[in-house]
């Protein structure tokens, strides 16, 4: 199935957050089926980790209901500025704070229920040091839900190499292999329920658009207005009818064992 991304104005380097926003239908999308697999009870704490503009606070507030508590974590404070913006002053307390995934000292040992992450940790560059601060975060019996890019998206890595330097943004991100992932778990401390593949299609309306949406993702790593103009021709006859990138997520669920507050 793809999924159809709004029509985006062109991000210029301030905007890229705002431009990023208005093209995450299909990323909130993707967020709420991994939402629905997992169970949130009453009151609960979640962290939403790399929570960007906040697409999922809103969903994540009503899952917690009332007396729970979300916490928003992201290093980029043009996105949680936007997502400040947008909770739900009515519903469940939330609460920002800018950081990465890796150093996350502004929440205290064993304080949350559930980490849910959506298209996020394909950033992250250290695993083994994230997964020691979701060790550190959870309280006992606590879950970790990520959804992320699991392999290299061939469009855009074709698009990338055609940029000065474009390459080496794209290599700049975490893809592993089930086995590998396996084994960061295994060392973390933390006990894998599941981990699947889901393929998933994104449809652009054009290709400035998904040129835009390839910009803000990257923060101007990709800069379309650096193609050549043979480049640009080539990229805008093959993708003249449709514009469609083909994502091969990873999702998995772990959790903390109880009774357990010393890493392996
Ligand atoms: C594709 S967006 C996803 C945002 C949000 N989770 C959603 O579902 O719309 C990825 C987010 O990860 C954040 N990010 C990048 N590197 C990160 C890191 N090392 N730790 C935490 N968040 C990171 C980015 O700032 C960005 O907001």
């Amino acid at each position: 199935m793809a999924y159809p991304i709004p029509e985006a104005e062109n991000s210029a380097e301030a905007a890229f957050s705002k431009s990023y926003s208005s093209m995450g239908t299909f990323q909130k999308h993707r967020g709420r089926l991994l939402l629905e697999r997992v169970e949130v009870a009453d009151g609960a704490t979640v962290l939403d980790l790399g929570c960007g503009t906040g697409a999922m606070i809103r969903d994540l507030q009503k899952a917690v209901g009332a007396s729970g508590r979300v916490i928003g974590i992201d290093p980029d404070a043009w996105r949680l500025q936007l997502a400040r913006a947008g909770i739900d002053q009515e519903a469940a307390a939330v609460r920002f704070i800018e950081a990465v995934a890796t150093d996350l000292r502004g929440v205290a040992d064993e304080t949350v229920d559930l980490v849910f992450s959506n298209y996020v940790l394909h950033w992250v560059l250290d695993i083994p040091a994230m997964l020691a601060e979701l060790f550190r975060v959870l309280r006992p019996g606590g879950q970790f839900v990520c959804k992320c890019v699991g392999d290299p998206i061939p469009e855009t890595v074709e698009m990338f190499s055609l940029v000065p330097g474009g390459a080496k943004v794209a290599s700049e991100r975490t893809f592993l292999t089930d086995a590998q992932w396996r084994h960061h778990f295994t060392n973390s401390g933390l006990s894998l329920e599941w981990i699947d593949r889901v393929a998933a299609l994104v449809d652009f309306p054009d290709l400035n658009t998904a040129f835009s949406w390839l910009a803000s993702s990257s923060n101007g790593g990709f800069d379309p207005a650096k193609l050549d103009t043979a480049d640009r021709q080539w990229l805008e006859a093959k993708y003249a009818a449709q514009v469609t990138f083909s994502i091969n997520e990873v999702e998995f669920l772990l959790t903390k064992p109880a009774g357990i507050n010393q890493r392996p």
